[in-house]
């Protein structure tokens, strides 16, 4: 198929590349790069040993959309360009509903405008709230994001299901994901986040390279077996490759679906950082700190909807993610920054 990918220089968006190129798919990049380098898809081609065709395109720009897909005929879009910090949300949410609404609206007047009504969105786990229940299946209500970022998660998610209510002929896979980490196996690929991480395994990779003195660890009075925060923690690579699955739904014209993608164990933050350093044999110090304002006890997934239907699970474990995590950060100690 040939397939458009927004967002496609970031951390999910160019390990999905890889994955969409080695199933021999011909993909087109378009990013703003507000908060990627393209070098990354440099890298994809070194994996791959397949160009990208790239365009910096900001999905907001109508016609710059209008005009890429004068020239293309895609037979998907998957979605994945949007801003992604939960704190920065909460001080700049008409950034963020400008961005990822605004911006996803514009995406799809243009792809309706070219009849290419296929779209797999990046969704969010968060987006069920504090659950009702866990493991959490795609039946769990949708709950109250306590910040902007998961308002226009499940925001775009409703406007994705009134546009294919309001025409059979969309086909939309809403992908929730759960916690990713990890990187490709190569350590030519991974996350990079700007200043300070926000996320648990970024914070611990640049305290194991020495950037940062010890992981703040929020709350360890949770209900949980240690008591500090439980999560399903997913390898990027089986996370993208949840989206090449999802493009059979999208061959077999499935109309709407909602997938969780996530292995379906919860781990505690003190559990991540012991096998962080089992796995690499580095030691990481940290403090416990209060609860983060936001955070849940416990989010889990039950992803069994995804392999009756799309034949997908996940294949890399705990030790995995931390190994390949670490690997990207001690070939990258700075990033792409670094050349
Ligand atoms: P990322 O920031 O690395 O990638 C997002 C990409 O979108 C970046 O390259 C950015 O430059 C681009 N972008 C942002 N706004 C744009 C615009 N207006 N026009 C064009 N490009 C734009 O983030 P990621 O971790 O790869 O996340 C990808 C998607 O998955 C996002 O939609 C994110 O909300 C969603 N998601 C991520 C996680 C996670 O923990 N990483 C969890 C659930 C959902
Ligand atoms: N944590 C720490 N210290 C840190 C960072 C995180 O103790 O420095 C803890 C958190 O309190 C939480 C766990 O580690 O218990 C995971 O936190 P993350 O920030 O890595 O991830 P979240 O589950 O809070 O949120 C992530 C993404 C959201 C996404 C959600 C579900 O940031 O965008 O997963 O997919 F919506």
């Amino acid at each position: 198929m040939k397939i458009l990918v927004t967002g496609g220089t970031g951390y999910i968006g160019s390990h999905t590349v890889v994955e969409l190129q080695n199933a021999g798919h011909d993909v087109v990049v378009i990013d703003n790069l507000s908060n990627s380098n393209e070098l990354s898809l440099q890298r994809v081609a070194e994996i791959t040993g397949k160009k990208v065709d790239f365009y910096n395109i900001d999905i907001r720009d109508f016609n710059a959309l209008d005009s890429l897909l004068n020239n293309h005929n895609f037979d998907c879009c998957i979605h994945f360009a949007g801003l992604k910090a939960v704190g920065e949300s909460v001080q700049k949410p008409l950034e963020y509903y400008d961005n990822n609404v605004c911006g996803t609206v514009s995406l799809l007047r243009a792809l309706n405008k070219h009849n290419c009504k296929n779209i797999i969105f990046s969704s969010s786990a968060c987006v069920y709230g504090d659950p009702e229940f866990i493991p959490i299946t795609e039946d769990c209500p949708k709950g109250k994001c306590t910040n902007p970022y998961g308002q226009t998660k499940s925001i775009i998610e409703e406007i994705l299901k009134d546009l294919q209510k309001s025409d059979s002929n969309w086909n939309v896979v809403l992908l929730r994901y759960f916690n990713p980490i990890g990187a490709h196996q190569s350590g030519k690929i991974g996350e990079d986040p700007n200043g300070i991480p926000n996320n648990l395994m970024p914070y611990i990779t640049q305290v194991a390279i020495g950037k940062r003195k010890e992981l703040n660890v929020f709350g360890n009075d949770y209900d949980t077996h240690d008591g500090t925060g439980v999560r399903d923690y997913i390898h990027v690579i089986d996370l993208a490759r949840g989206h090449v699955c999802a493009l059979r739904a999208i061959e077999n014209k499935c109309g709407f679906e909602v997938f969780n993608l996530g292995t379906g164990h919860g781990y505690s933050v003190l559990d991540v950082v012991h096998a962080f350093e089992k796995a690499n044999g580095v030691k990481i110090p940290y403090v416990i700190k209060p609860r983060r304002a936001g955070d849940i006890a416990v989010c889990y997934a039950d992803s069994k909807k995804a392999k009756e239907k799309l034949g997908w699970g996940a294949q890399f474990n705990l030790e995995d993610m931390c190994r390949d995590s670490w690997n990207w950060q001690k070939n990258n100690p700075n990033g792409y920054n670094g050349g």
